[in-house]
């Protein structure tokens, strides 16, 4: 079985190999850290060992729940945020047919999403789809009192109650919460929904290889033993035991520290393929919300290629040189579309005639690293030998084991996240929450 890759000799003109090769030891150490669960964050390292411990009778469980979900509904809504949401939809993005939603022959629901904003005009437009649709509700909230879910869930609940009735309602809803103590498992509970826990040692931004990310993705019609089986593969592939020259998290996130440490403050997170849009998304969060603290992190971004060159471009060739960029590169696409002759050629492209559009693409993606490189843009680089589930569990694993190395070679806590409360905290008190009296005063004055 062919394994996802990571390049980085595109490096070594900006960091020297033996410095990167230096770095071993630390790697090791903090590779050594999350098994043993010795530093910061260590009650939340649930999610290192989660796919050797998926059994198949769990992942039954949630593909029955999924078949239920798919007998019944036309459209299933995933009512999430953060690590709540992007896992999920990533993956479906990743995996589903680009045009999905408009077939007439699809064979799974279509999957939505809410409670990831607060638009009124979202809500609006979702709940006026619909309208007259048998509809599903998987409702994803870890301490089920995040703001924009719970919002969501109260508005789409009242709506397919008002459709199916109170007690067909209970059919067509699912949660996905904590074990025992979140407003949301006290709803689940009273109502007798159909649950699946949120253990308390997986963060959101780490969630996704559990119901958090399988029942959705399972719902959508893919096959999550395949998903869960990759990134096993990974975890194998990048556990205590694999050296530094063969254990690809360590070397990402060894060689991302060290291009931090010479100035470069920002990853962009590059694809030529525009399913992988939403990988970058739930990555951005993943090391954003892991590193991001304490005056320090690389900033993630990302960027579509080709689309962006034509946006972005001129920046990444041009601009300040604080920037690397990792490449996710797709060495088989999944179908076939070859580049036609005109015999005019009035659009001086029959130079391109009986190609693939891929290997245009591919000359795309080569010529633009060449570039990027000349322009001196460090460059790392991921391959996946095709999309499909197998091979995104490689991934999704792959940066979550660099992501813990690399936060704890950082010197931060990977696993939390303080600074989020902060625009809470506000939101409440303008709002006038109960309790945020105190603050309620006093953050208004500022406005
Ligand atoms: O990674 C995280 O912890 C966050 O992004 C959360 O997943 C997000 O804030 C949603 O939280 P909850 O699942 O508690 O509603």
């Amino acid at each position: 079985m062919e394994n996802m890759k990571l390049i980085i000799d595109k490096v070594y003109g900006f960091v020297d190999k033996k410095v990167i090769e230096n770095n071993n030891f630390a790697a090791q150490k903090a590779n050594e850290t999350l098994h043993k669960g010795t530093d910061k964050g260590s009650d939340f390292l649930g999610w290192l060992h989660l796919p050797s411990k998926t059994s198949a009778n769990f992942l039954s469980e949630i593909e029955n729940i999924a078949n239920s979900l798919i007998q019944q509904c036309e459209v299933v809504v995933c009512i999430g945020i953060g690590g709540s949401y992007l896992g999920a939809k990533a993956v479906i993005d990743a995996l589903s047919n680009s045009f999905d939603w408009l077939s007439r022959e699809r064979k799974n629901p279509v999957i939505v999403y809410a409670g990831q904003n607060i638009g009124e005009d979202y809500l609006f437009e979702l709940q006026s789809l619909l309208k007259n649709k048998i509809f599903g509700i998987i409702c994803i909230s870890k301490s089920g009192t995040t703001t924009e879910p719970a919002l969501a869930f109260r508005l789409l609940k009242t709506q397919l109650e008002q459709q199916q009735g109170a007690a067909a309602a209970k059919d067509l809803i699912v949660c996905i919460t904590d074990k025992s103590h979140g407003a949301l498992r006290i709803l689940a509970d009273k109502e007798k929904y159909k649950t699946f826990t949120i253990e308390d040692n997986i963060g959101g931004r780490f969630s996704v290889l559990s119901p958090v990310g399988l029942l959705p993705i399972a719902v959508a019609g893919f096959d999550i033993r395949k998903l869960i089986e990759g990134a096993k593969s990974i975890e194998t592939q990048t556990d205590i035991s694999v050296p530094f020259e063969n254990n690809i998290a360590a070397q990402y996130a060894v060689a991302r520290n060290e291009l931090y440490r010479i100035g470069k403050k920002i990853e962009i997170l590059v694809n030529f393929h525009p399913k992988l849009h939403y990988i970058a998304e739930w990555w951005k969060q993943l090391y954003g919300e892991s590193e991001g603290k304490e005056g320090k992190g690389i900033f993630p971004a990302a960027v579509d290629f080709t689309t962006d060159l034509h946006s972005m471009g001129q920046w990444i060739q041009d601009g300040e040189r604080t920037i690397f960029e990792t490449v996710i590169t797709v060495k088989n696409p999944n179908h076939t579309t070859i580049f036609p002759t005109w015999d005019e050629n009035l659009d001086g492209l029959n130079f391109l005639a009986g190609k693939r559009v891929d290997n245009i693409n591919k000359m795309a993606e080569l010529g633009t690293m060449i570039a990027h490189l000349d322009g001196g843009v460090p460059q790392l680089k991921i391959e996946l030998p095709r999309l499909d589930e197998y091979y995104i569990g490689q991934l999704l694993y792959f940066f979550e084991r660099a992501c813990g190395i690399s936060g704890y070679l950082l010197g931060v806590n990977p696993f939390d996240q303080p600074g989020v409360e902060a625009y809470k905290k506000n939101m409440f008190a303008l709002l006038d929450k109960p309790s945020f009296e105190a603050q309620s005063k006093e953050i208004k004055s500022r406005i």
